[in-house]
């Protein structure tokens, strides 16, 4: 076979991808191991995938980059993360509302400024790479420019990527509010500019039912039925002061999902952070709706919010589309494997048993799904967008020794998803060029 793009080039390794979603079709049946497996790439996605002597008979004439020893994977996907936050992590709080008015707000102001702003991108951006990250679900600040500078920097690398300005009318301090008229022109605008453009996707995102009034989170509906091809993200049934708070903003609604329901902000494209302590009627609700949850598990952890039952949500006969998340700065690792173990750990406590197929699953077709761009992201698979990465399987002492002790793949990427961080992370490749490539003494 011949391709048209002279830098056409094959991946060569242990290759990890999901015929399906193992929550539905179970781990053997959707997932899909090539010990020796190998795919090409060129004009950025991956044309063709499958054992590596397939793949290598049937194009002789490419170059071969060759990661025999090391597993690779699709890009994470990161479903619910704030960027301005990229400083805030670890900071020593309360709960919930006292974390954002002592420390999270403060630092969101900053983002006034479009340099810092752009610093802060820069950064975040470079450190989702780092850990493996291709694609997330960004909050930006109330700052129109914090979003636009956020979209530019994600372009210049060609990043698929879902962010959104925050809307945020009240209960906030001045210099971070907006009002109803002034958010909606400007995610509009925002929407005009970026939403579509390239490998870039908007996300209306008013923060939460505390910093709405009505009148926004009507605004914020009216822009969904504007533009439906977008996407909306919020926070849901975080932590009990902020579900009490919002029973006394919203005495008329049933319950927390009923305050979004209400102005039209639920439904399939709709991703809500956290959603911890669901009442029946609001797990029925998000199944029946195809409304979609970011799981924040280290972010729930740090903050005292609470354990969220991922059996209950994902494991039964009605599932709820899950995707997993950082949720930095509340979060305390940009890892997708600290994330993983932070699943893992707190599904534990909850008495549920979370298989890691599943894991890395949601840790990435699942989070595509949630952000209505399985089709290209998310997996290996022909067709599907380059952005993968290459995972090293003995990265410290601890996963080299136990490597030595393995029964089958799953254990192989429970290991990894107990033990690894970002540096098990080799290299990065987005849309088929490699912009990250880990140095110094961890190479080998
Ligand atoms: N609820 C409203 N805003 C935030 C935020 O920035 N982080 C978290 N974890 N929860 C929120
Ligand atoms: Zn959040």
């Amino acid at each position: 076979m011949t391709t048209s793009d002279p830098s056409a080039f094959i991946v060569r390794g242990q290759v990890l991808s999901f015929r399906d979603d193992p929550f539905a079709a179970g781990s053997d049946a959707a997932t899909a191991y090539q010990s020796d497996g190998a795919f090409v790439v060129e004009g950025g996605k991956i044309s063709v995938a499958g054992p590596a002597q397939d793949i290598l008979a049937s194009h002789p004439q490419l170059p071969v980059e060759r990661y025999t020893d090391d597993l690779i994977m699709a890009g994470f996907v990161d479903s619910h993360v704030h960027y301005p936050q990229y400083e805030v992590i670890a900071s020593y709080a309360g709960d919930l509302l006292e974390w954002l008015d002592n420390y999270t707000f403060p630092f969101e102001a900053r983002f006034a400024d479009r340099e810092y702003a752009r610093k802060i991108a820069d950064l975040f951006l470079d450190r989702c790479l780092a850990n493996g990250t291709t694609s997330a679900s960004v909050y930006a600040t109330v700052h129109p420019q914090s979003a636009g500078t956020f979209f530019a920097a994600a372009e210049a690398r060609g990043l698929c990527m879902t962010a959104g300005k925050v809307m945020m009318d009240r209960n906030a301090p001045d210099n971070l509010r907006d009002t109803a008229q002034s958010s909606y022109d400007d995610s509009k605008a925002l929407m005009e500019e970026w939403h579509g453009r390239g490998r870039l996707q908007y996300a209306i995102t008013p923060r939460f039912a505390i910093t709405s009034t009505p009148e926004q989170l009507e605004a914020a509906g009216t822009l969904w039925r504007e533009y439906p091809s977008a996407l909306m993200q919020t926070h849901i049934d975080e932590s009990r002061n902020e579900i009490a708070e919002v029973r006394r903003l919203f005495p008329d609604a049933r319950d927390y999902l009923d305050v979004y329901e209400r102005f039209g902000l639920a439904g399939p494209g709709s991703n809500f952070g956290h959603a911890i302590h669901l009442t029946e009627r609001e797990r029925d609700a998000f199944a029946a709706t195809g409304s979609g949850i970011s799981h924040c598990p280290t972010s729930n952890m740090f903050l005292g919010s609470g354990l969220m039952d991922l059996g209950q949500l994902r494991g039964g006969a009605n599932p709820v589309a899950l995707g997993l998340a950082t949720d930095i700065g509340g979060g305390s690792s940009l890892s997708m494997f600290r994330t993983m173990k932070a699943a893992y750990e707190v599904a534990r406590l909850c008495g549920y048993g979370l298989h890691p197929t599943h894991a890395y699953y949601l840790a990435t077709l699942g989070g595509a799904q949630l952000l209505r761009q399985a089709d290209h992201i998310g997996n290996i698979a022909a067709g599907y967008d380059a952005d993968f990465i290459v995972v090293d399987l003995r990265s410290t002492p601890e996963i080299a020794n136990r490597m030595e002790h393995l029964s089958d793949l799953a254990e192989m990427l429970f290991v990894q998803m107990m033990l690894a961080d970002d540096r098990a992370i080799r290299a990065t490749y987005v849309a088929g060029r490699k912009l990250y490539q880990r140095s110094g003494a961890h190479e080998h």
